[in-house]
């Protein structure tokens, strides 16, 4: 069983997911932990050196390789996967997160989310150099592009606007067991 997390950058998907995974004894991986293990570089400088569609290609191996790894046929244990927030903009990677994972989507408003970046957006590349208008219209655009794709592949959502993470665990696995997971 791969639960994944989609959401858009700075809506909680590594922290809630390293948590969920402690609550329901998954294994948890971080996509972009993969991506940098494997490659031995940052995000950062694959953005820089080879692009985003780089980038994306390699999302998309590594998104293979790990549903492959954890197939009910190879492994028996289960997983919670942290996805990047762009992973989902590649069809090929939608189409894997619907066919193979149970999806959660965590959802969050955009003022949310523009002062939770503003705060830590720098590491990441789609928003690194902006002003303070800039960023806010940078989030806005990738919002619209993304949020119909987000609740496509999502089998259930959760609101991560409260810093409280534990609630937003404590709802999730509320929610998964309902699902009978
Ligand atoms: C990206 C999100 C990042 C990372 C990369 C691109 C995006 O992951 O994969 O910077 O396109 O939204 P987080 O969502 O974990 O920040």
């Amino acid at each position: 069983m791969i639960l994944t997390l989609c959401g858009f950058m700075g809506t909680g998907k590594s922290t809630v997911g390293r948590r969920l995974a402690l609550e329901t004894g998954f294994d948890f991986i971080d996509l972009d932990d993969y991506i940098e293990r494997k490659t031995g570089r940052t995000v950062r400088e694959i953005f820089s050196s080879e692009g985003e569609c780089r980038f994306r290609e390699l999302e998309r191996d590594a998104l293979r390789e790990i549903i492959k790894k954890y197939a009910p046929e190879n492994h028996s244990a289960g997983l919670v996967l942290a996805l990047g927030g762009g992973t989902v903009t590649l069809p090929e990677c939608a189409r894997l997160i619907k066919e193979h994972t149970r999806c959660i989507y965590l959802e969050c408003s955009k003022t949310t989310l523009v002062s939770r970046l503003a705060k830590a957006g720098g590491k990441r590349p789609l928003l690194a150099g902006k002003t303070d208008r800039e960023l806010e219209e940078q989030i806005g655009n990738l919002m619209n592009e993304r949020e119909h794709i987000y609740r496509s592949c999502a089998d259930m959502t959760v609101r991560t606007d409260t810093e409280n993470f534990r609630e937003v665990v404590e709802q999730l696995c509320g929610l998964i067991r309902s699902c009978g997971i």
